[in-house]
């Protein structure tokens, strides 16, 4: 099922967020690479290994210069730092769909946030990367349930995205509901609602402690 204007996607970061989106654009048909600081890391091998024939890894710049839609998986606190590792001219006029929250974890639990206010992450890398197609998009959700939403309440509940460039966000709101199989997508309009989407995620670690489970997410209802 080809649901994206593209077959090749470069996933940025190993982690649960890698390995989930990774794994489930495989299951769509499409070709991944994943990136990592360095070539052969170890869990960009093994999942790899466990991929199959369409899953690659590399560098950074490996992953970026592979997809022509990238998703950015790596902590917000490395966000930066990888992307410049991942190279301006491979983000060129790219879609960057970016899953980041700026947590701070210095001063222990629960985290805040390092971007100060009237400003997000997304902006950040979308000031950055100007001719980049930065879409915020997943960074509320938990990883098992960005790519099976049915695994809570039935999967009526609802993902966001924003940024500035509208086919960028069309773009990626397809994949979410024809390929993760989101039922609702609301557009929460240019980048800077980004500051609204990574702050919930205070909110969202509060509602971690309080229900015990990972696994859960709201709905906007009027
Ligand atoms: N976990 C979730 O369910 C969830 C849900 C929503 C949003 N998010 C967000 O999604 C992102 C990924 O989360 P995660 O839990 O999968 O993993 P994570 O532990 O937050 O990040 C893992 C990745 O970040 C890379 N990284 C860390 N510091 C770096 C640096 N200084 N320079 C370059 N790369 C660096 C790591 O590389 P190495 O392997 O080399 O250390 C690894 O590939 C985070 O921003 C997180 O806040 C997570």
């Amino acid at each position: 099922m080809q649901v994206a204007q593209t077959s090749n996607f470069g996933v940025l970061g190993t982690g649960v967020v890698g390995q989930t989106i990774s794994s489930r654009l495989i299951a769509l048909g499409y070709h991944v690479r994943m990136g990592a600081r360095q070539a052969g890391n170890e869990k960009a091998a093994a999942w790899v290994k466990a991929a199959g024939a369409s899953a690659s890894e590399g560098t950074y710049a490996d992953a970026a210069n592979f997809g022509s839609v990238i998703f950015n998986c790596t902590s917000g606190s490395g966000t930066l730092a990888a992307l410049g590792a991942a190279k301006a001219d491979n983000l060129r006029d790219k879609i960057l769909v970016d899953i980041s929250n700026p947590l701070d974890f210095s001063k222990g639990m629960p985290p805040s946030l390092f971007t100060p206010t009237g400003d997000s992450l997304a902006e950040q890398i979308q000031r950055a990367y100007p001719s980049t197609r930065v879409v915020k998009a997943l960074n509320t959700i938990t990883a098992s349930v960005m790519v099976e939403p049915t695994r809570v309440g039935g999967g009526e509940h609802d993902v966001f995205v924003c940024g500035n460039d509208a086919a960028a966000k069309a773009q990626v709101a397809a994949l979410l509901r024809d390929g993760f199989g989101w039922k609702t997508v609301h557009d929460f309009g240019d980048i800077t609602g980004a500051r609204a989407l990574e702050g919930y995620v205070l909110f969202w670690v509060r509602a971690w402690a309080t229900l015990g489970t990972a696994e859960f997410n709201l709905r906007l209802v009027r």
